[in-house]
């Protein structure tokens, strides 16, 4: 209580004189007195300060931070992975070569036995009529006079083949791949097998397969953190679409499909392109940037060939980085099969092996990584993700991880850094993108990426959007 002495002097100091009732209501009411004091009056009675506002007390701000409600939280991930890639294996022989090649051989050769009814190569008669094999491309060339000769082997021999460059199916020979396998249908003369037909193993349409809950997922690949053309301000754009948007609000799984950091040694000078010199701080770096993505979005991370597993496929799943630290990334391997709620199969495969696959066949030479799907509808119906030996240097196992042997409903990739969607027999075929700019290489050589866009997929309905967060 401040005495009342004191307020009659302060009053008096001003010039201005206070009733006595006045006074004793500021007694109790000091914080009222400067305001009282401000009243331009001489006298100052009792019912003048009641006028008065009283200041409101400052009461604590108490904030409670709410957690967002969203539909993908509604419904418990159900997610089952098949790594496919043998990790028990630590030391390799040439005896592996032969039966991971026995292996394609066979996996492939039953596929393509729904489709012809072959006989042994050694079985090949020279009686007129037309006669149906299976094989391993061995070689192909073309011959001084413009045709297409190929070797054929299977497990009993050999056989060179011939298309003539006059035949129908000529343009069909030039997209043969050396050790691919395939199906041929010809007359055998003189040691000679003339073609008239090529088959490759492809598959019947699929049922179409839906989720019978509301929910979402995307498909982004190629993020290169650590690059000097990492675009950072676009992937924060994304990762903050994914917190705060209505859009974003049924997103329950996100599939990343390898090159997640730059990397380092990947190419001849590539230090001069590095914004982070350190894998494991582009890791790192990674790591504090996908933790943001709430926990309710469970991320299935797979790696790519900037990755720090090494080139050679099929590549482990990137467990001896800071990625493993996140509570809901699935770390898984490079190719993999992922089954959503026991019903909804997706492959992932980075696509090194593309790149090979453009170089040879000549339809996609000019067309390949503006449409990125183009070169996966090609190993799709040659249900083999690296027809060719060369293309990614595949490590031998006991047996071929890469060969296509369950259709999925969803086949995902990256690695050109173009965007696409295609439909096939029911299949959706998903390349993704970057978050990564042109390249000074990619300048060079012609190819103009598509980055910061998402695939966003309902998988209740199959239908799909692409997102451009350059655009937004
Ligand atoms: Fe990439
Ligand atoms: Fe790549």
């Amino acid at each position: 209580m401040v005495p009342r002495k004191e307020i009659v002097s302060k009053f008096f100091s001003k010039g201005k004189f206070i009733t006595p009732d006045a006074i004793e209501y500021l007694e109790k009411e000091p914080s009222l007195i400067e305001l009282a004091l401000s009243l331009e009056k001489t006298v100052i009675k009792v019912e003048d300060i009641k006028k008065l506002k009283k200041p409101e007390e400052e009461k604590p701000i108490l904030i409670i931070k709410k957690e967002r409600e969203v539909p993908a939280k509604e419904y418990e991930e159900e997610i089952e992975v098949e790594n496919l890639c043998d990790f028990s294996m630590k030391e390799r022989k040439a005896k592996d070569f032969n039966s991971y090649f026995i292996s394609r051989l066979q996996n492939i050769q039953e596929m393509l036995m729904k489709r012809i009814n072959p006989i042994s190569i050694s079985n090949l008669r020279e009686n007129g009529e037309i006669q149906s094999i299976i094989g391993i491309v061995y070689e192909k060339r073309i011959s001084p006079a413009g045709n297409i000769i190929f070797t054929l082997e299977d497990f009993s021999g050999f056989v060179k083949c011939i298309v003539n460059k006059e035949s129908e199916i000529f343009k069909h020979a030039q997209d043969i791949l050396e050790d691919e396998v395939i199906g041929v249908k010809g007359i055998y003369k003189n040691n000679f097998l003339f073609v008239n037909e090529i088959i490759h193993p492809d598959f019947p349409a699929k049922e179409k397969v839906y989720l019978d809950i509301p929910i979402d997922a995307i498909f982004i690949s190629d993020l290169h953190i650590g690059s000097i053309d990492f675009l950072d301000d676009i992937f924060l754009k994304f990762l903050d679409w994914l917190k705060t948007s209505k859009e974003a609000e049924k997103v329950k799984f996100i599939f990343i499909c390898g090159d997640i950091v730059d990397g380092v040694g990947i190419y001849p000078g590539q230090e001069k392109d590095l914004r982070i010199k350190d894998i494991y701080k582009q890791y790192d770096k990674a790591r504090d940037l996908l933790a943001e993505i709430p926990d309710y979005i469970k991320l299935v991370i797979a790696p790519g060939n900037h990755d720090i597993v090494g080139i050679p496929e099929p590549q482990p799943p990137l467990k001896d980085t800071s990625l493993s630290e996140l509570p809901n990334a699935i770390l898984v391997s490079n190719p993999c099969y992922v089954k959503l709620y026991n019903k909804l199969k997706i492959l992932m495969y980075h696509g090194y092996s593309y790149d090979g696959i453009i170089q040879s066949i000549p339809s996609l030479r000019k067309v390949g990584y503006q449409n990125p799907s183009l070169p996966m509808l090609e190993v799709l119906k040659r249900r083999h993700l690296s027809p060719r030996m060369d293309d990614t240097m595949i490590i031998p196992h006991t047996q071929d991880y890469l060969v296509i042997k369950e259709v999925p409903d969803i086949f995902h990739s990256g690695h050109l850094h173009t965007t696409s969607v295609m439909n096939y027999k029911h299949v959706t075929l998903i390349n993704s993108g970057t978050f990564q700019a042109q390249t000074e290489y990619q300048k060079m050589l012609g190819h103009i990426p598509h980055p910061g866009i998402i695939t966003l997929m309902n998988l209740q309905t199959r239908k799909v959007k692409l997102i451009n967060f350059c655009k937004i």
